[in-house]
């Protein structure tokens, strides 16, 4: 399958996508629920369910193997969540992770003062009844250990990068890279955002995937244009439509402190523009402040040119849940196919990439008769021996079942019928975007399969 068969021109590939059909797709199907949905849910927390978190698990993967498996300059890192509070003194965060807030006066709502327009509350209309702005930081704080006072507190991270800088000379030290190498690192970060909003977009809870790729000063510009050049095409590479997709460099007074230039790739959502991934020049502000704080030297020694110096540093720095929402966002379409009589009926279908689905293949007996049982279960046997992620499905009416594995995204489904054990030994394939059926021989299924899929 190419990028076009994937994403052919549909009759809604032009439409704005309706945003509570997705949300009721995730919740309906299984990707995406409310945190704590039992309890009525908690703001800004979202649990991803069994197709959620193949998902999720998938776009994780296709990161890793693209920054850290395909190159033999980026090693990984898993740090501790919980860090040392000098940390966020250090990095900037104590004194400036902070957005301005402020509260309205007629319904006592909260808000960020920079998503205000027109001086109008978002919750009750009124103009001009808000507080002053207030600077409100968003790290969530906790304690270590039984006493809950100011020495035992620590914060939850709000960005995985700082594992990263921290352990710079262990990784250099253990791993024998010599500059320019990155670390990379997958990983949970918490936010306490005023305004959680737009489903999983802001997020209070949510995994970012981050690089920290470590250069010598003068040569960071170059290699700041390498890495916006491969994660653009990593979004291409997964099915992404070209025309949803922008880069945008960061105007000087929207740059983070630690950021001499930023580039984020944007993402066209139903809402507009949103920044799906950062890619900033953090220069050699992080480990200059953690060489002062710590007191700990973190200068780098190039044995080639007998030169010390504080390394540079390109960070790609992208989130898992934005990423998912993006991928389903630009997936979702809604078109016609024909059902089992050859009637056209319409349906709801994920143009997710083969990469990216949470099922690959459905292995599908034309009905639940007890002569189709065995041999359906022996080619769902097949799949899952090859390594491909398949899913045994025989309740329903065929028609219904093609409909559900649309709507999850699956790409292929397989469908063992009469003929298959009675006499020809072959089985039928349909493909969820072009929809055509091919018939193959079930000794050839998992190349048949492998090739479609694209993979190994
Ligand atoms: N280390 C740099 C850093 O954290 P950022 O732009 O604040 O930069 C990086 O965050 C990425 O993390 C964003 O591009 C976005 O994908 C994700 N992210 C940030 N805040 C988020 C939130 N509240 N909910 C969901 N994802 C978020």
């Amino acid at each position: 399958m190419n990028d076009s068969e994937r994403n052919p021109p549909s009759a809604s590939s032009g439409q704005a996508l309706d945003m509570e059909k997705l949300v009721s797709l995730c919740k309906r199907r299984g990707y995406i629920f409310p945190g704590s949905d039992l309890y009525g849910g908690l703001n800004g927390t979202w649990d991803y369910g069994p197709l959620g978190v193949e998902l999720k698990r998938n776009i994780k993967d296709a990161w890793w193997r693209a920054v850290v498996r395909e190159r033999d300059d980026v090693v990984g890192l898993d740090a501790a969540i919980l860090m040392h509070p000098q940390v966020w003194a250090a990095s900037g965060h104590v004194a400036g992770f902070t957005d301005p807030m402020v509260d309205c006066k007629a319904c006592q709502g909260r808000f960020r003062a920079d998503h205000i327009e027109e001086d109008r509350c978002p919750a009750c209309g009124a103009v001009g009844q808000f507080t002053e702005a207030r600077q409100f930081n968003l790290m969530f704080k906790t304690f270590v250990g039984p006493v809950e006072n100011e020495a035992a507190q620590v914060y939850l991270r709000p960005e995985t990068a700082q594992g990263i800088f921290v352990n710079f000379q262990n990784v250099l030290a253990s791993s024998r890279k010599r500059i320019p190498f990155g670390i990379a690192q997958i990983g949970k970060a918490f936010r306490n955002e005023i305004n959680p909003r737009n489903f999983t977009y802001r997020s209070r809870e949510f995994e970012q995937m981050e690089l920290e790729f470590f250069c010598k000063p003068g040569t960071d510009e170059e290699w700041h244009q390498h890495w916006l050049q491969e994660r653009f095409n990593w979004y291409l590479k997964l099915g992404m439509r070209r025309e949803r997709l922008r880069l945008r460099q960061h105007a000087v007074d929207e740059l983070s402190h630690y950021a001499k230039d930023t580039y984020d790739i944007e993402y066209l959502f139903p809402w507009g523009w949103g920044e799906l991934e950062g890619i900033a020049n953090r220069t050699d502000f992080d480990l200059k402040q953690h060489q002062q704080h710590s007191g700990k030297g973190l200068e780098y020694f190039d044995d080639e040119t007998k030169e010390h110096y504080i390394p540079y540093v390109i960070e790609p720095s992208g989130g898992v849940d934005r990423t998912a929402l993006a991928f389903l966002a630009d997936a979702y379409a809604e078109d016609a196919a024909p059902d089992a009589k050859g009637k056209e009926e319409p349906r709801v279908v994920l143009r997710l990439h083969p990469a990216l689905a949470p099922v690959k293949v459905a292995v599908l007996p034309l009905s639940r008769n007890e002569k189709l049982r065995p041999q359906s279960r022996e080619v769902f046997d097949l799949c899952r021996r090859a390594g491909i992620a398949a899913e045994y499905d025989d309740a329903q009416s065929i028609g219904r079942r093609y409909r559900r594995q649309d709507e999850i995204g699956t790409p292929l489904c397989v469908t063992v019928d009469f003929q298959t054990v009675e006499s020809d030994q072959q089985v039928t394939i349909r493909d969820r975007d072009s929809m055509q059926q091919v018939r193959v021989p079930i000794a050839g299924l998992v190349d048949a399969l492998r090739e479609r899929l694209g993979v190994d």
